[in-house]
């Protein structure tokens, strides 16, 4: 067991480090404010290589592993969780779904636009009946022989408006079930695509989270991505590998929130100290700290066996489960560590704990993640039982 981060990897954490510094904490409380799309730190992050970095290079990618593509998450998240999950979503579910299961053509086609940032991609599996329960997708696709036509709603949509190219998750034949659903390649300027409204959202608001409606359009048969029927287990299968990106985005906003609590911790000062030598204040950094340090072994350790090919769906979720909890505890406590200036936008932590929120929800809520750790349990996939 090697605990410590190479080189290669310190690189990547102080590169995101720095961006997040100079490029994205200008100007991050005014987005927020007016949930204003962050175009230009988008187009940046293509450049600096962050909007594709598990791809091949012979895609634009950067072809880094899980764990450099969670260093730079947390980084990014500490400052920006609205250019975090526009990030998470473009890698780990657009990225990774179209290199995995595309054909060489469809990866030549889309990959070298999304790497580089030129596009956004969006991930199109939730629908108003189809939320924690994703088999039940009303998005119709009917084979028409060389084409499609592809009908339904879909809503929660991240990068909604600013996507140039959505994986919609469909049903082609109703009866056959999850088993009848499959995935397509679908952009956005083709008619019938319709962008509908935007939501006004609790946190991540300078995101773009949309419904969009599907009205009769055509999907040629080569936007098929990969084998029909086989649109369900792509989306677990690619959501697992999401939900280590999210973990990491609740990381980085739990150790954002540490450390803007402890700087503000050693520079305010109650009763002739400042307020780190409290014991009040000192313990709750103490814990703080521990909880953080934990959720990012968590989160390493899952990046690390999807590095390896070894299975990683259990860690994944148990790595977002926590880390998002942590989050939010830890968020709570640095707004209460501010006392009243937590209270206002200019300490940024209160725009943590309104982040942090959103991570116990998206990519499979707390209570799914605890569905995929129980049943994993249930079928003794995780510990050598003492008990038989
Ligand atoms: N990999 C491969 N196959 C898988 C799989 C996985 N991880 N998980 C399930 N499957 C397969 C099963 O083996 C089964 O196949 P067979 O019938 O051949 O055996 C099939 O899929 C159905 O599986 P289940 O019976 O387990 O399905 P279920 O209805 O009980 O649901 C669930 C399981 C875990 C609750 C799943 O529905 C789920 O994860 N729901 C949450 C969805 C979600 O995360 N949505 C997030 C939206 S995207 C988003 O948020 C992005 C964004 O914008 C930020």
């Amino acid at each position: 067991m090697f605990f410590q981060l190479s080189e290669e990897h310190q690189a990547v954490r102080q590169a995101a480090r720095d961006f997040a510094q100079q490029e994205l904490l200008p100007g991050v409380i005014e987005r927020d404010t007016t949930m204003k799309f962050p175009k230009e730190q988008v187009r940046k992050m293509g450049e600096m290589g962050f909007m594709g970095m598990m791809v091949s290079p012979e895609y634009g990618g950067g072809g880094m592993d899980t764990i450099s593509y969670v260093l730079a998450m947390e980084e990014i998240s500490k400052i920006d969780n609205s250019c975090s999950v526009i990030m998470s979503v473009n890698n780990s579910l657009v990225c990774w779904g179209l290199e995995k299961m595309g054909t060489e053509e469809q990866r030549k086609k889309y990959l070298p636009k999304l790497t580089s940032g030129e596009w956004i991609g969006a991930f199109c599996l939730s629908e108003p009946e189809a939320g924690s329960d994703a088999t039940k997708q009303k998005t119709l696709a009917i084979d028409k022989g060389d084409h499609y036509v592809l009908n339904g709603t879909k809503n929660w949509i991240t990068n909604g408006g600013s996507s140039s190219v959505h994986l919609v998750m469909a049903q082609t034949d109703p009866e056959l079930g999850p088993k009848g659903i499959c995935t397509f390649i679908v952009e956005t300027s083709w008619p019938g695509v319709v962008i509908g409204a935007k939501e006004d959202k609790l946190g991540i608001r300078s995101s773009d989270t949309h419904t969009i409606l599907y009205n009769d359009v055509i999907v040629p048969k080569e936007n098929l991505l990969g084998p029909a029927g086989d649109g369900f287990k792509f989306a677990m299968r690619t959501l697992m590998g999401g939900r280590i990106g999210i973990a990491s985005q609740a990381l980085g906003i739990a150790s954002g929130a540490l450390d803007l609590a402890t700087h503000y911790a050693k520079e305010r000062k109650t009763f002739g100290k400042a307020i780190i030598e409290h014991q009040a204040i000192g313990f709750k950094l103490a814990d703080m700290a521990t909880e953080v340090e934990a959720a990012r072994l968590m989160v390493h350790r899952a990046a690390y066996l999807k590095d390896q090919n070894l299975d990683f769906g259990v860690a994944a979720s148990m790595a977002k489960l926590f880390a998002s909890d942590v989050a939010m505890r830890q968020t709570v406590e640095a707004v209460q560590i501010h006392g009243g200036y937590g209270f206002v936008k200019e300490y940024h932590v209160e725009r943590l704990m309104r982040d942090a929120k959103i991570t116990q929800i998206y990519e499979g809520t707390s209570e799914v993640q605890r569905m995929v750790i129980s049943r994993a349990i249930l079928q003794g996939q995780l510990y050598q039982p003492m008990w038989k």
